[in-house]
């Protein structure tokens, strides 16, 4: 699909003059599930906006912009563009991600009307939950830790949760709603429960052309909503624009910042072997040595491969300041703590990633207490305040 990106692209900037927004105009086929692909077309979209109740939500009259945002030149660059997992059948609209943003914050997602999918996915804390383990419906806990959202439409396999059991973004975001412990829905009891609601019908239809709530449409309009929550206005974004080369020093980072980050790129931690791109994600599924003996056994315990036992997803890093406690079982509290398990915690397991490795033996880092804390300074400046002050990602209800 990328590959015609390029070409096409440039058929559509000569019809239309697509210069800055060009990005995620990516053409989709007639057959397409949704409709509105352009405000254009459809003049009376923002009289189906307002008739949305304004005494239960808080949408603009015309709907945000979550199709085209504008991306930095980084951000344009093969190695992101490689990440992207937008499929050809789900391009992000503006009606489906404001659907999706709805559907995002509405406790009725649960059975007894009192968890949305923010309730374990907090947009301040870069859409994760400070809590170790998250509570669901009925009080019961999760089993892993809840993760960030941020970028998580740059993940080159395009699979979803720690142990990647879901092979796209349109699969996982079903399966919150039906997990026993998480909000215990039926999709056939969902379907029915939102199809009472006027509002989901006026979303709906702008979102699809009509008021039929399908749990594919609830699918598409959740997935779109997440891949439109791209953040790149972080610190270290900034300095990026400014030196366009990721190996300068950024004239706007302190020098622990500067030396955490020279730090994070060397062959010394190799960190940016496995969170790597401007995004700072991972190409696949790796052990990195939390456990000698496997408890969770990640990506293996759902391929049945011995050889993936104890191998996670890699998330981006973008956020991870606001994204605490960290792995998949919340075991580290905080980023130092992190840093120490790769300096001197790594435990050695037949599955390792030869990036961890010397020989036979696990790679120790020997940093100093200096380089430890410039690493940290340098995966703070990943952090985005826009990102998570954004009124387009926060909750629409008026409560
Ligand atoms: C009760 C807490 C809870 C609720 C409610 C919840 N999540 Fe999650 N979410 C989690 C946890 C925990 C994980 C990691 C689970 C795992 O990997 O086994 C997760 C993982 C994810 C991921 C995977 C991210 C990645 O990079 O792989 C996505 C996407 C996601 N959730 C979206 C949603 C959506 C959409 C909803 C609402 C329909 C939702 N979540 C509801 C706790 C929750
Ligand atoms: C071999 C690949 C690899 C290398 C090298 C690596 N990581 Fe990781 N990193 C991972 C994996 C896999 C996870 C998720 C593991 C889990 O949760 O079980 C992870 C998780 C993390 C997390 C927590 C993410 C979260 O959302 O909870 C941070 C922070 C992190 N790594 C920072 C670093 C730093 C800093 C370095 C260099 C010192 C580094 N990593 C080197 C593979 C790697």
């Amino acid at each position: 699909m990328k590959k015609y990106f390029v070409p096409l692209c440039f058929v559509v900037s000569a019809l239309i003059s697509c210069s800055k927004d060009d990005y995620i105009d990516i053409p989709v086929d007639e057959d397409q599930t949704v409709v509105n692909q352009d405000n254009n077309i459809n003049n009376d979209l923002s009289t189906d906006n307002l008739a949305v109740d304004t005494s239960i939500l808080n949408l603009p009259g015309s709907p945000f912009n979550y199709a085209n945002i504008l991306l930095p030149n980084f951000f344009l660059d093969n190695d992101v563009q490689d990440e992207d997992n937008i499929p050809n059948n789900n391009a992000v609209t503006d009606n489906g991600a404001t659907l999706g943003r709805v559907l995002f914050y509405d406790t009725k997602l649960s059975l007894n009307n009192t968890i949305s999918c923010a309730s374990c996915h907090i947009q301040e804390n870069g859409f994760s939950d400070p809590n170790q383990f998250s509570t669901g419906f009925d009080g019961g806990l999760t089993g892993r830790n809840s993760m960030g959202l941020a970028n998580a439409r740059f993940y080159e396999n395009g699979r979803f949760f720690w142990d990647e059991r879901a092979n796209s973004l349109e699969t996982q975001t079903l399966m919150p709603i039906q997990d026993l412990v998480e909000m215990g829905m039926s999709l056939p009891e969902l379907e029915a429960k939102l199809a009472q609601e006027d509002y989901y019908a006026t979303l709906f239809t702008n979102a699809f052309g009509d008021d039929n709530v399908t749990s594919e449409r609830i699918a598409l309009a959740l997935s779109q909503f997440i891949r439109a929550m791209v953040s790149f206005e972080s610190k270290f974004d900034e300095g990026l624009a400014q030196t366009q080369d990721i190996d300068d020093n950024f004239p706007n980072f302190t020098t622990s910042e500067n030396r955490g980050k020279q730090l994070f790129m060397s062959n010394q931690t190799r960190c940016f072997d496995c969170h790597a791109t401007n995004v700072f994600v991972g190409d696949d599924a790796r052990n990195n040595g939390l456990d000698a003996i496997i408890t969770d056994q990640g990506v293996g315990g759902i391929s049945g491969n011995n050889n993936e036992l104890g191998e996670f997803k890699v998330p981006s890093l973008r956020n991870i300041a606001l994204t605490a406690p960290y792995m998949h079982d919340g075991r580290f509290a905080t980023l130092l703590e992190v840093v120490e398990h790769y300096n001197s915690g790594v435990q050695n397991n037949p599955n390792l990633d030869n990036r961890l490795t010397q020989g036979n033996n696990v790679r120790r880092l020997n940093l100093s207490d200096t380089d430890k804390q410039a690493l940290v300074d340098f995966m703070n400046t990943l952090t985005d305040e826009e990102f998570i002050s954004d009124v387009k990602y926060a909750d629409p209800f008026m409560q």
